[in-house]
């Protein structure tokens, strides 16, 4: 099922930002950071205890390396494949979301 996730003007290039979705289950959350030729997007649910990757609104941890960092107990992730490189979930990943785009805006899949 495809849903749109926000308009690409609102999407400045290289933040992470979040964005909820209403599905037929309910609200979802889903972090999405533009990059210069693509697009990653993962539902905004750290693999080791479920907690939400933003501390705040539309703020994400990042380190100097642009690895994104849960702020519950510090795991580090890939900002493209999502796996955890270090912490509590290595080896495991972010659910990804694929996207497409218009010429206007983002939309993200969920199976
Ligand atoms: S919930 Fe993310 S590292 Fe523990």
């Amino acid at each position: 099922m495809r849903f749109k996730l926000a308009q690409l003007i609102d999407l400045p290039l290289n933040t992470w930002s979040e964005h909820s979705i209403q599905t037929d289950h309910g609200y979802i959350s889903v972090m999405v950071k533009r990059a210069a030729t693509d697009w990653s997007a993962f539902i905004n649910e750290c693999p080791h205890q479920g907690r939400r990757m933003d501390y705040a609104d539309n703020a994400f941890l990042e380190t100097p390396d642009q690895k994104v960092v849960c702020p519950a107990h510090g795991a580090t992730f890939d900002p493209v494949s999502g796996i955890c490189l270090s912490g509590p979930c290595a080896g495991q990943f972010l659910k990804k979301l694929a996207t497409e785009v218009d010429d206007k805006n983002l939309y993200v899949s969920f199976e």
